[in-house]
């Protein structure tokens, strides 16, 4: 029995195929930031536009390698994201699900990024758990007591911190998406602190749009040093080490909080694409310790955007869907 999870919530054109053991069959990824870096960020209709070429070039292959017989369970990432793009995946399942007679399962983005953590793993992460989710459309922390019921602790008011390290990486004339690009340039930098911190306030909100400002007020005094690699490395690691110690500091609170009224919490789940940074998840990771909370992140490859996480949350609500017919 196979499951097919499809993902194109955003720019990156992903179908995965998994059997019954949770086992990757099959896996494919069509990046698109050649087409969205001329422009410094995603460009929905152009995103919509490739995923249908990329799509065909996916299906056509897939076509040659499993038994359509085989698919009990297609499972599209239906929302949230940009509508074009989204239309496409679920079209696409929802076709293949009907032509194969097969469950057509809608999954929450989200979802699919919580399942990330279980991917390549013997043992999936047990309920309770708290999540914080860090990418470019969120930063959240949710309280999950079971599959899908989740109770969301802090939120940011405005951009995500993954938003913010894109248009920051712009501004510095880095190349779309500017997050691993910060990342990278950090490794040769120091920390000047030149820029305002995003909020410190005593609860597990986030904001990063002031932060975001006072970089570009920052940069706007210093343009003619914006094109010396020792200038943007030492403005990366600043912005890495203002953006880790602020989620770390956030971590602790929503932990507090969360064990105040669940004292038997044990696990924490780091996902979404800047959960791949290694200073942002170490940072974390030592918070989580020292209330002996268990932090579990997706493996570098599965942080970003992918579709095996959406089959395996498809193929653990085709599941328990099952458990309940019997
Ligand atoms: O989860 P994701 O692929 O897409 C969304 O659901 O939004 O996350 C993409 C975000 C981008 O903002 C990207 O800059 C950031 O994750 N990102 C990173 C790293 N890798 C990806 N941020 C910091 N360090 C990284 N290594
Ligand atoms: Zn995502």
């Amino acid at each position: 029995m196979l499951t097919l999870g499809i993902e194109t919530s955003c720019d990156d054109t992903c179908l995965s195929v998994i059997n019954d053991k949770f086992e990757i069959v099959l896996e494919y990824k069509i990046n698109q930031d050649s087409i969205h870096k001329i422009y410094g960020g995603v460009v929905p209709e152009l995103a919509s536009r490739s995923h249908l070429e990329y799509m065909q070039i996916i299906l056509k292959d897939l076509e040659n390698k499993i038994n359509p017989q085989d698919i009990k369970c297609v499972a599209s990432t239906t929302h949230p994201g940009l509508s074009g793009s989204l239309l496409i995946g679920y079209m696409t399942g929802y076709g293949i699900a009907n032509a194969c007679n097969a469950t057509f399962i809608p999954i929450n983005h989200l979802d699919g990024h919580i399942e990330s953590v279980n991917i390549g793993r013997a043992y999936h992460v047990k309920y309770p758990m708290l999540i914080l989710l860090i990418s470019g459309g969120h930063c959240q922390f949710m309280l999950a007591k079971n599959i899908q019921e989740y109770e969301v602790i802090g939120k940011t008011l405005d951009d995500s911190v993954g938003e913010a390290l894109d248009k920051i990486g712009k501004m510095l004339n880095l190349e779309y998406p500017g997050g691993p690009k910060i990342e990278a340039f950090a490794r040769h930098g120091k920390t000047i602190l030149p820029i305002g911190k995003p909020m410190y306030c005593d609860n597990a909100n986030f904001s990063f749009s002031g932060f975001k400002t006072s970089a570009l007020r920052y940069l706007d005094k210093n343009v003619e040093a914006k094109n010396e690699h020792l200038f943007i490395s030492n403005i990366c690691k600043s912005v890495e080490e203002i953006v880790s110690d602020n989620l770390s500091y956030k971590t602790n609170i929503a932990i507090m909080q969360t064990l105040a009224k669940l004292p038997e919490l044990k696990n924490f789940v780091l996902c979404g694409g800047v959960s791949a940074n290694i200073l942002i998840n170490s940072k974390i990771a030592n918070t989580c310790q020292k209330y002996n909370l268990q932090m579990h992140s997706p493996n570098i490859k599965y942080a970003t955007d992918n579709a095996t996480m959406i089959a395996f949350a498809g193929l653990k609500r085709f599941q328990s869907i099952q458990e309940n017919v019997k």
